[in-house]
């Protein structure tokens, strides 16, 4: 597995923002929507592109288009939900699948309890959208799933990691043979006895949706 943390003072500077305490909502989410995008920018380097002849005013070139099959890209709800748009600003030719996951608080197991991706993930880059990395329980499930279907390369995009969650998956993940990355905004020092990422931003569902 590989892990990138985007070291960019853009991204640092709405990060700090969207981790302090009396960010309102509607604050939070713009500033996930705007770090969600230069996110992508980094997560999408390996995007596969296939060579195109077209002619410009002046003469025929030769340049790039995206591959098909398009990407996925899959929201685990809820909170990977405030990150669709930023995504698909960048990607507005993408397919959308949808996970719901949550995690129990008490016990930190993961439930899903939606679920509503194309049956066959054959050959299709995915790019999955979860703010938090926090144990990894939620990620592993999630890439399990997209492996199961076919998917054969995932991406996941996070706002914030720990270094617990990032080993937790690498472990779980060990036996898979797809490539997978893990692009976050931040690598934060470590969880709380509750299961929080600390120092973190708190609950990103609760400050993205109440
Ligand atoms: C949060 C977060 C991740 C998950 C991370 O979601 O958005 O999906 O927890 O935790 P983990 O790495 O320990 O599995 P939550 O379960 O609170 O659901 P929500 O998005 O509906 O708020």
């Amino acid at each position: 597995m590989r892990t990138q943390v985007v070291d960019h003072p853009l991204v640092s500077h709405k990060l700090t923002t969207l981790r302090d305490v009396r960010t309102d909502s509607p604050t939070f989410r713009r500033l996930t929507d705007e770090l969600v995008t230069l996110l992508a920018y980094e997560a999408t380097r390996g995007i596969r592109v296939e060579s195109v002849d077209i002619t410009t005013p002046v003469s025929p070139t030769t340049g790039v288009k995206l591959s098909t099959p398009t990407p996925l890209v899959v929201p685990i709800l809820r909170a990977g939900l405030g990150m669709l748009d930023g995504m698909m600003r960048l990607l507005p030719t993408a397919e959308v699948g949808f996970l719901g996951m949550v995690r129990n608080e008490d016990t930190l197991e993961v439930h899903t309890y939606a679920e509503r991706l194309p049956d066959d993930l054959s050959g299709r880059q995915v790019y999955v959208l979860d703010p938090m990395l926090a144990t990894g329980g939620t990620l592993a499930a999630a890439i399990r799933f997209l492996v199961d279907r076919g998917a054969d390369d995932i991406t996941a995009i996070c706002l914030l990691a720990a270094p617990e969650g990032c080993e937790r998956l690498e472990n779980e993940i060990a036996d898979l043979t797809v490539p997978v990355s893990v692009v976050t905004a931040a690598m934060d020092e470590r969880l709380n006895e509750k299961g929080y990422i600390v120092p973190g931003l708190g609950d990103a569902g609760d400050r993205l949706y109440g």
